[in-house]
């Protein structure tokens, strides 16, 4: 039985087509090799993936740089092999949402080709211009490390663009109408194509206004706002994702009145996730939960670890990123504009009590966790390969050289020593009780039984150990409580008697009794439900 809000529950997996399995044997994973590994994302216990872009681009930014709304990258196969893609996960019970770029083309895009090269086209207007490049001044400039300015100036245009990334990702002109309906049949004809929604990239930065940020103007949500509509009244029943990096009370904005996204990654959680272990205390995730405003009963936060880009301390304080960046960065080549390009094991020390903490936390904690891709295995970051692609490197199948990835040579190299194929890999773990990967294989299908995880409200227990997170989910039905040790060392907790009893171990099916004092070890978690 499929249950409405389907997505308040569901367990996310993000992927890069060109990185998790090449079917046709050119070193290049593609859409039929994403069909031939179904199984594997099943057996794991995802609901739904999510593909980062597939379509025709120049990939100066790995596809974020769209040169052609309407077809997949001859790379990853054709619109027919989409089309059987999402087939195959439907037939298995799973969902399927894709990128929506709203915000930018690549300037490869026919539509900028056309504006730039004429003045009077009808497309001159699709993009947003200036002849000083002075407007906007206030708008804060994302990829720092790379870009000195928000405008570009344009030969053969005579004039400067505006784009919010990359030079080559011209922003589009939201205050043009014709941009608006374009974006709406953009989204209507992958809707038509059966996919279940959209992780909308950048939807902050759609429109520009003298005077401000430029960033989550009111024009900007009515936008987002209108596109729902036409979701909901075309499409019923697909879901809207929001990647929105900033602070807790903006953020909410974008749920509305539950009219607009359904989810939003919850960009401030994450890096006190980081904070919380590097400081052995609860307090950042008290803190930033607390300072979360409750959200629409139709909405939910998308939770996370890693994901495809570097991971991001802007929700942060100065001295917060300095004392992440020397826990977590010791190597200057792993700082990328404001955030650090490494991969979650050995951000971790490839420690794997502290991985299998932070999944857990990640499962427990209100929203619908994303995982990303080799994470659940462990797997490394090549800091040899520039920008962010040391965070995309291919998907390790097996022990082999290629990792079990492609006949041919993988289109990079997988990272080497502690994190190579030969020892982190998919055929090591997928049978092996211990591993990371039956570890979360295990909590997530616990996860599935209890819906308190996906909809019970958040109550902090009020100890006295600092080190430990421990909380109440709670719906009418139902009541866990989660203990969660973050430090390194054993930790004495005295529960009060609301916590006391005989508890049911959810992740062993043991019980055990708990008295006023309970001792966790270090790094260890226990999710449990009270016997009345
Ligand atoms: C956010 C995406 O996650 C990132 O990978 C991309 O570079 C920018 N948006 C620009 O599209």
């Amino acid at each position: 039985m499929t249950l409405p809000l389907w997505y308040q529950d569901a367990v996310f997996y993000e992927l890069n087509v060109r990185a998790f399995y090449d079917g046709n044997g050119d070193g290049m994973g593609d859409l039929p090799g994403l069909l031939t590994k179904l199984d594997y994302l099943q057996t794991l216990g995802v609901d739904c993936l999510w593909l980062l872009p597939i379509y025709p681009s120049p990939l100066k930014d790995d596809g974020y740089d769209i040169a052609d709304y309407y077809n997949i990258h001859p790379d990853y196969g054709t619109l027919d092999d989409f089309k059987a893609l999402v087939q195959a996960v439907h037939t298995r019970g799973m969902r399927i949402i894709t990128d929506l770029v709203l915000n930018h083309t690549s300037d490869r895009h026919p539509w900028f080709q056309a504006a730039r090269a004429d003045k009077n086209s009808h497309y001159r207007q699709y993009y947003v211009w200036s002849d000083s490049g002075a407007e906007y001044a206030q708008a804060r400039i994302i990829f720092s490390d790379l870009e000195t300015s928000n405008w570009k100036w344009d030969e053969q245009a005579g004039q400067y663009y505006w784009h919010r990334f990359y030079a080559h990702q011209p922003d589009l002109n939201y205050d043009h109408p014709a941009v608006q309906e374009e974006m709406l049949n953009v989204a209507r004809f992958w809707l038509n194509l059966g996919v279940d929604g959209f992780r909308v990239d950048a939807p902050t930065y759609l429109f520009e206004r003298e005077g401000t940020s430029c960033e989550s103007l009111p024009e900007t949500h009515a936008y987002l706002k209108r596109m729902r509509r036409v979701m909901d009244a075309e499409f019923p029943g697909r879901i809207f994702l929001a990647e929105t990096n900033q602070p807790p009370r903006e953020l909410r904005q974008y749920f509305a009145e539950g009219d607009e996204f359904h989810l939003a990654f919850h960009f401030p959680l994450m890096p006190r996730l980081f904070l919380a272990l590097a400081k052995e205390e609860a307090a950042p995730l008290r803190d930033i939960l607390a300072e979360t405003p409750p959200i629409p009963a139709n909405c939910q936060w998308a939770t996370f670890l890693r994901n495809h880009d570097e991971l991001t301390l802007e929700m942060v304080t100065d001295e917060e990123r300095r004392l992440l960046w020397q826990q977590y960065a010791p190597d200057p080549r792993m700082i990328l504009n404001l955030g650090i390009r490494r991969r979650l094991a050995p951000l971790l020390d490839n420690n794997q009590r502290k991985i299998k903490l932070a999944h857990s936390l990640l499962f427990t904690l209100p929203g619908a966790p994303v995982l990303y891709y080799g994470d659940e295995i462990g797997m490394g970051e090549n800091l040899n390969l520039p920008d962010r692609n040391g965070v995309r490197t291919p998907m390790q199948w097996d022990a082999t050289e290629t990792a079990g990835f492609s006949a041919a040579a993988p289109y990079a190299p997988c990272p080497a020593g502690d994190y190579a194929p030969a020892r982190v890999n998919v055929a090591a773990q997928i049978n092996q009780p211990d591993s990371l990967f039956s570890f979360i294989q295990h909590a997530l299908a616990i996860r599935k039984k209890h819906r308190a995880f996906g909809r019970g409200n958040l109550r902090w227990l009020n100890t006295p150990n600092p080190a430990v997170a421990a909380f109440w989910r709670q719906t009418p039905a139902e009541k866990l409580l989660l203990l969660h040790n973050l430090s390194g060392q054993s930790q004495t907790l005295d529960l009060p008697a609301t916590a006391r009893g005989a508890a049911h171990d959810l992740l062993t099916g043991h019980w055990l009794p708990i008295s006023a004092a309970l001792t966790l070890a270090p790094y260890q978690f226990l999710w449990l439900t009270l016997e009345d």
